[in-house]
């Protein structure tokens, strides 16, 4: 049963076809270099970019996976949550797809999906009940998953993200954009304690507002004493990233016990950041839980694990969408 995914909730247009949670294509266009500028994504232009190559995208994942389009399934598709445009096209092209195939359509949480990516390319058993674990741009948040179409969340952040903060930073320390990878590269060991920046952790939620606030002014009082410098820029963005992931990991951790679960599951572009998933692994295992990271390469935004786990609804929760369905930004 082959299953293709269509992903455009942010600034990649994605598609894939799997089979169950084998990868045969995973194509992703990205429109990043147009929104580098303004350092951040701009909708319109993501939108006007998937509407330009989503055709492109799809034909080439349907040439790569080497497949006539009669033997697909299911069409599956990211509808919430999202730009409201990015998703729009995503939704459209796909319910276009399952009308002219006449095959069933499968919505998908792009959540849900990100958390389905650890299942990828592999026949590891999902290990339910787990924590899952979601740190992306637009999310920092915990849910406890009972099956995939069984999620509820339980702690999330109260402002920013944890990939919007580091992106924002990194645009205050001129680093580029997307930030988080540039703060990942920057990050020096022995410079995780050099300054003591906390992040608000109230109730099992986060907050990451503060912290930027503090590095900000930290920042400017330094440069004000001509006291900042090419070696301070490190220690205090390494010092950033420490608090930033070592409090992901604490509420991770207690959710886990607090629900009483022994496995956690990460996913989103945050997670290929090599201090969390280092402080990730040693939690886990000083606590006895099962840790699931997904492979760098599914951790930010793509079709397979929309495919992947549309196919898993699909064929193995007999659940699948109506042509009306709708896209929601959150
Ligand atoms: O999941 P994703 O691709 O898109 C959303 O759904 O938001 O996540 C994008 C985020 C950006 O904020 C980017 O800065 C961050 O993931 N990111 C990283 C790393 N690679 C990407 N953050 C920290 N370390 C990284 N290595
Ligand atoms: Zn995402």
């Amino acid at each position: 049963m082959y299953v293709l995914g269509i992903e455009t909730s942010c600034d990649e247009t994605g598609c894939a076809i799997v089979r169950g949670r084998n990868v045969l294509s995973n194509v992703i266009v990205s429109s990043l270099k147009f929104h580098k500028r303004y350092g951040g994504i701009i909708p319109e232009i993501a939108t006007r970019n998937h509407t330009k190559v989503v055709d492109k995208v799809f034909k080439e994942s349907v040439a790569k996976a080497n497949l006539h389009l009669s033997k697909i399934s299911a069409i599956s598709v990211t509808y919430k949550p999202g730009l409201i445009g990015a998703l729009v096209v995503g939704i459209n092209f796909s319910k276009a797809l399952a009308l002219a195939l006449d095959k069933p359509l499968v919505g998908v949480n792009h959540l849900h999906a990100h958390l389905f990516a650890s299942f990828l390319n592999n026949d590891i058993k999902i290990p339910f009940p787990f924590l899952g674990l979601i740190v992306s741009g637009g999310h920092t948040e915990l849910f406890v998953v009972k099956d995939f179409d069984r999620i509820k969340s339980v702690g999330k952040t109260r402002d920013d993200a944890a990939g919007e903060v580091m992106d924002k930073v990194a645009r205050t320390f001129d680093l580029g954009y997307p930030g988080g990878m540039y703060i990942d590269k920057i990050f020096n060991h022995k410079y995780r304690k050099s300054f003591n920046f906390k992040c608000g952790r109230p109730a099992l939620d986060f907050s990451f507002s503060g912290i930027k606030t503090a590095l900000i002014y930290k920042k400017h009082e330094l440069e004000n004493k001509n006291a900042f410098s090419s070696d301070v820029k490190v220690k205090l963005l390494s010092s950033f990233e420490e608090s930033v992931v070592s409090a992901i990991v604490e509420n991770t951790v207690m959710s886990a016990k607090k629900y009483n679960l022994k496995s956690i599951v990460c996913g989103g572009g945050v997670i290929s950041n090599s201090r969390l998933r280092a402080l990730l692994k040693q939690a886990s295992s000083n606590n006895n839980i099962r840790l699931f990271l997904p492979p760098k390469r599914f951790c930010s935004d793509n079709a397979a694990m929309v495919a992947g786990l549309g196919s898993y609804l699909y064929n193995i929760k007999k659940i699948h969408s109506s042509l009306n369905i709708e896209a929601f930004s959150n």
